[in-house]
């Protein structure tokens, strides 16, 4: 490779990354795929690989995925230094590939990530220099092999004369390459198959059928071409859908583009679809400041002027009459108004950049200025009496603030009589957050008011903010969301039992169409709906549909490194770290859970166990279950243990335990000998742990049981469905000394007495030793304290 190469291919790669046409998909399609290209080494040979840069390539049998042989690309001096195959003739523009590979490092860092690209070179009268596309990356932990797997289209330039597939590490300029970045790694059973046509599993249950007796559940549907018979999204929204809402045409720009004309095509396709295929419509959107024609807001004889309230009242009645009044008795749920409060729950204005309220105001003099919202309802209520009336904004299950705002609102829109019939929660979340428990109570606060909740955009992304980068769709992502969604739609029918929740919508039907590919960041590949992009099923589906399908998720929760006393009280050690909640109830409806933690040194894990227990009955217990080698075999083998402790329980052989009351309950501490396949437990390493809180309530039954992880409740059978517990560094817990000291400049002579502790762990930056401000009895002499 000569020089000037070298130096474009630094310049080009990290562009490269991205604009490339890659789709990350884990997850792999049932369809069947004619393989382009299938190399595992066996043969003894390099099957084709070529050398990349100074690197090396060695067929070895000391390490393997599968069989007996990988490939070793070792000697290598820059990051993209590696081991490369022409496809020329057999990836050819247009083709839609599924591309998946193993890879291996064994030395260096404990994490390192390997990359899978292709290079395509253009014809020399073309003008055009070589384009390199990250087509997929995997996290790989040190002596485990990782997957690399992505659907990928090469893109259709018809000068393409050059294709090649290489392996990498991520790209870094030659003087920044750590010894880290050029390890040597193994690779084996790389193939690349095509793309069959999509197809939907026909041979699955209907979402539907299972969430009927509870709700109608809805998809968003964009663009309308997928209600095409020819399309196969349509076959995907029958199967599985009760309800359509459109994804952007119904909004006021689709509708009435410019004033007067009113475009009905798209519209008038889904409700006529929606109709032919039994499913109701919810009308998106009526009133919004977003996608909305700017003629609304100015004058119509003067662009340059804004529009006057008399002027805008007007366009608000015509709009929404004429809208509501053609789907009259056919659109049954109506989104009148959409975020329309402000983050901090008051009424959008100019800030949020809506002119609604500053142009309508206060219209009627009753000292409010939401009459645009209050006309609003009015006018779609003329139009059909019989729709049920929504008012929809987004937040309102993780932000108190728009919570309270919009409680107010539509205790004072009813107050006059306004006819609001529901609120919508459009429920953009994410794998993390918000949890289950704040999304029940703020669709309670709601319910509270006499109105009906509707869930209306449900999507959940797989990125916790805009700052993370894309990554790819691992099985552990799709497990962690379909967890998610199983204990949301828990939830939801829960809710719907009570009377409070009536429809649940998501914000696309499957992974190829989610509007989160490009929000908030553009070009970021994101995985929120129940479908893949192959249209199949994941795993999410089958979390609300039949979890029993579902590989159990593992939890992980960390043990901090300590020897805590196991005595008439818990340990004061033990405040140091994070109870983790033991609260699935696998059994009963309400009864006892617990806080779990969990500490360890070399011989020992200690487990505290704060069981909050209204009622006391003999067979009340603890149960801890452990797979100390961590093996996750699916039966019980020689090292796997189950402890039963508690109130009414007796103490286990071999374990140190106590169990003592607590005002609500019981506590258990316990501390039970470990070593690990004979060698002592070690920072960073992992055991398999479960707990199961069995209450009876004082008839000599267990009434209820809850469990921290398995929620499929075979702990006693299968280790493998246990959770996490990752052995953790120090604990660490300081006295705070009892005394009021003065805040006023001076240091008061109090805090002398206080412990000082310190902090040589940096989270993020470099270590600056300065004195933080001392306060609440304890001196803090750095910013981070590791917990
Ligand atoms: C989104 C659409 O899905 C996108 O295609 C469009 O570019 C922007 O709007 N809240 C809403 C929806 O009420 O109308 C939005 O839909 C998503 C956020």
């Amino acid at each position: 490779m000569n020089k000037i190469w070298q130096t474009l291919a630094r310049m080009i790669l990290p562009l490269a990354l991205l604009l490339s046409t890659v789709v990350p998909l884990s997850q792999a399609s049932a369809a069947a795929r004619d393989p382009v290209l299938s190399t595992d080494f066996e043969d003894g040979t390099v099957q084709g690989w070529t050398p990349r840069g100074s690197a090396s390539l060695t067929v070895v049998t000391s390490e393997k995925h599968g069989g007996a042989s990988s490939l070793l690309v070792g000697g290598r001096q820059a990051t993209w230094h590696g081991a490369s195959r022409d496809l020329t003739g057999r990836l050819d523009p247009g083709r839609k590939v599924h591309m998946s590979a193993w890879v291996l490092f064994t030395d260096g860092p404990g994490e390192q990530t390997i990359a899978l690209s292709v290079q395509r070179g253009f014809a020399p009268g073309s003008g055009k220099s070589d384009k390199y596309d990250n087509v997929a990356q995997a996290q790989a932990a040190k002596g485990v092999w990782a997957k690399l797997e992505a659907d990928y289209t090469v893109p259709a330039d018809t000068d393409m004369n050059r294709i090649s597939i290489y392996f990498e590490t991520p790209w870094k300029p030659d003087n920044q390459a750590t010894p880290g970045d050029l390890i040597p790694f193994y690779i084996d059973d790389v193939t690349i198959t095509e793309n069959a046509p999509l197809e939907i599993q026909h041979d699955i249950p209907d979402l539907h059928t299972v969430l009927d007796p509870y709700f109608p559940i809805g998809a968003a549907v964009d663009p309308v071409d997928l209600l095409n018979d020819s399309d196969v999204h349509s076959d995907l929204l029958k199967k599985h859908f009760k309800s359509l809402t459109a994804g952007n045409i119904m909004k006021p720009d689709a509708l009435q583009p410019s004033e007067g004309t009113f475009v009905w095509t798209n519209a008038d396709k889904l409700v006529q679809f929606a109709e032919t295929n039994g499913m109701l419509v919810r009308g998106h959107t009526l009133v919004w400041h977003s996608q909305i024609p700017a003629w609304f807001f100015t004058d119509p004889a003067d662009p340059g002027k804004p529009a006057t309230r008399e002027q805008l009242i007007a366009r608000l009645e015509t709009h929404i009459k004429t809208v509501v009044g053609r789907y009259k008795g056919r659109i049954a749920y109506w989104d009148v108004a959409n975020e329309v409060l402000s983050e901090s729950g008051g009424l959008r204005g100019a800030e949020g950049g809506s002119k609604w309220k500053d142009i309508i105001g206060d219209a009627d003099g009753d000292g409010f200025d939401s009459d645009y919202i209050e006309l609003a309802f009015q006018f779609a209520h003329e139009a059909d009496p019989d729709a049920k009336l929504v008012i929809n904004d987004y937040n309102l299950e993780s932000s108190m603030s728009k919570l309270n705002g919009m409680v107010t609102l539509v205790q004072r829109l009813l107050a006059k009589g306004i006819p609001v019939h529901a609120v919508g929660f459009q429920m953009h979340i994410s794998n993390s957050a918000p949890g289950i428990e704040q999304m029940r109570s703020a669709m309670e606060k709601i319910a509270a008011l006499g109105v009906k909740v509707q869930v209306t955009e449900l999507d959940m992304s797989i990125y916790a903010n805009s700052s993370e980068a894309e990554k790819p769709v691992t099985e552990d992502i799709l497990l962690e969301q379909a967890k998610r969604y199983r204990e949301l739609f828990g939830m939801f029918k829960e809710e719907a039992q009570k009377g409070y929740l009536e429809s649940v919508t998501l914000w696309g039907m499957a992974d190829d169409g989610t509007w989160l590919d490009n929000f908030p960041v553009k070009g970021r590949k994101d995985a929120p709906p129940l479908f893949d992009r192959a249209l199949q099923a994941k795993p999410a589906y089958w979390g609300i549909v039949d979890p029993s399908k579902l590989p159990v998720y593992r939890n992980a929760m960390r043990a901090a490194r300590g020897t805590p006393v196991i005595g008439a009280a818990p340990d004061k050690i033990w405040q140091a770290m994070k109870p983790t909640p033991v609260d699935q109830r696998v059994n009963g409806r309400t009864g006892a859970a617990a806080e779990a933690r969990t500490m360890w040194d070399e011989g020992h894990l200690y487990v505290l166990l704060q069981v909050k227990d209204s009622t006391r009955g003999s067979k009340d217990s603890a149960e801890i279950f452990i797979d100390p080698n961590y093996d996750k075999s699916a039966v019980y083998l020689p090292d796997d243990r189950q402890y039963t402790i508690g109130p009414g329980g007796s103490v286990p052989a071999g374990i140190q335990s106590v169990v003592t009351e607590t005002p609500d309950g019981y506590a258990v501490q316990a501390a039970i000998p470990l070593n690990k396949a004979g060698a002592a437990l070690e920072a960073g390493g992992r055991l398999g742990i479960d707990f199961r809180i069995n209450d009876d309530q004082g008839d000599g039954v267990v009434a209820s049981s809850a469990v921290w992880n398995d929620y499929t409740n075979h702990q006693s059978t299968d280790p493998s469905r246990f959770g996490d517990v990752v052995l953790g560094s120090a604990a660490k817990i300081t006295d705070a000394i009892y005394g009021s000291p003065v805040i006023d400049g001076e240091v008061d002579g109090l805090w002398n007495r206080a412990q000082s502790i310190r902090t040589e762990v940096w989270v993020q930056g470099l270590p600056v030793r300065r004195r933080l401000p001392r306060r609440h009895g304890m001196r803090i002499t750095c910013t981070s304290w590791p917990m």
